[in-house]
């Protein structure tokens, strides 16, 4: 049975999809669609952890999610174990989380059926047994980092440990939070938008980057590994953007230098280190990015630093410009997803900055035509810009 798993180490990766080409404009005679095999966004990849919600959310209060077009009903026993269940009544298809939670169990609620953490119905109202056949569907769940992860797939093959280890939050090491942000756009937007930074001097010019740094001579280093793909940007000699002066308290101009993971299906971790000559400071921000359906997604940024430890002010203030921050991208990628289901047959044309988000998308391609990694590795690195 698959119920609440606290679970405290571990690590492990998984896998990404390409764009279709299109260069120069159908009338220009250089017309030319390469057609690369781009999978249905509506096929989310299964068989895998997904962020569900912060622990913070799941209560003896019922919860209700989408995840991958899946309707789920979260709640904690009175154990303190986390439940997940199909949100949908095995007698006449209510939601259950309509209902409310008693004990370790759930109650529907309109005919009372109630269902145990394992989603076996254990009694009818006015009956003496429960009909067999009466159970909705369990989700194997686990609680890690202040994160609820769920399993789509196939119950058995869940290993708690390939949950991502994120081991940044209520640690002494670090400070800061994670937050919830629901996006109108499909997740692997936002995971492309993560995995080439080049987009931070335009699009967040009045928080974290610097539109003098667009031109700045990037080194870019893109690794495919079996668990994932990892990456670096390194930025010299570059203004900080209005946030990052603050945070380190910069009076001139910075090395900026981003290393990441991606995780599959699609989970982020940026470590970011910027400095000048006589101070360095450190921040990991955290992006477990979770499919709603094929056009909606469930963003968190966890957000921690290295400095400032004790100053919740400072992580007050954090909350808030990190805030303004995605929903910078946000404006961004809902806006692409508006264009994309308007024009869907209309291809994406690469350019050098894709390199990371097409390591990414071709990883996504293997798992979703059920192919292993590439186990030796697609390394490479250039000068970018
Ligand atoms: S629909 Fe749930 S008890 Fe009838
Ligand atoms: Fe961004």
């Amino acid at each position: 049975m698959w119920v609440g798993v606290r679970y405290a180490g571990s690590e492990g990766l998984v896998e990404p999809a390409p764009l279709a080409v299109i260069f120069g404009s159908p009338d220009d005679g250089r017309h030319c669609n390469r057609g690369r095999h781009v999978p249905d966004p509506a096929t989310f990849l299964r068989d895998q952890w997904y962020a569900a919600a912060l622990s913070s959310d799941i209560s003896d209060t019922p919860f209700a999610r989408t995840i991958c077009d899946e309707e789920i009903v979260f709640f904690r026993t009175s154990g303190g174990q986390v439940a997940a269940l199909e949100d949908r009544c095995a007698h006449r298809h209510a939601p259950l989380s309509l209902g409310a939670v008693t004990g370790d169990h759930i109650q529907c609620g309109y005919h009372g059926l109630v269902f145990g953490a394992d989603g076996i119905c254990i009694r009818v109202p006015g009956q003496d047994q429960a009909p067999p056949q009466a159970c909705v569907r369990a989700y194997p769940v686990v609680e890690r980092d202040g994160w609820v992860w769920l399993w789509i797939g196939d119950p058995a093959k869940a290993d708690p440990a390939t949950v991502p280890a994120l081991p940044f939050f209520g640690v002494s090491e670090w400070a800061g939070f994670q937050k919830y942000f629901h996006v109108k756009a499909g997740c692997q937007l936002f995971v492309d938008n993560l995995l080439d930074l080049s987009h931070v001097a335009f699009t967040h010019a009045a928080s974290i980057g610097a539109a003098s740094a667009a031109d700045a001579d990037a080194e870019v280093e893109v690794t495919v590994e079996a668990d994932g793909v990892r990456g670096k940007r390194v930025l010299q000699g570059v203004e900080p953007g209005p946030f990052i002066q603050a945070w380190g308290g910069f009076e001139g101009l910075i090395e900026r230098h981003s290393s990441y993971v991606w995780r599959p299906p699609s989970v982020m971790e940026i470590c970011s280190r910027f400095s000048d000559t006589g101070k360095r400071i450190t921040i990991m921000v955290i992006n477990p990015i979770t499919p709603e359906t094929a056009t909606t997604a469930h963003f968190w940024i966890g957000w921690a630093r290295d400095f400032n430890l004790d100053d919740t002010a400072d992580t007050e203030k954090a909350v808030e410009q990190n805030t303004q921050v995605i929903l910078e991208d946000v404006r961004i990628i809902e806006g692409q997803q508006l264009r994309m289901t308007k024009y869907p047959d209309t291809p994406a044309i690469p350019i050098k900055a894709d390199k990371a988000v097409n390591a990414v998308h071709r990883f996504l391609d293997r798992l979703h035509l059920g192919q292993p990694s590439d186990q030796h590795g697609d390394k490479s690195s250039a000068a970018a810009e």
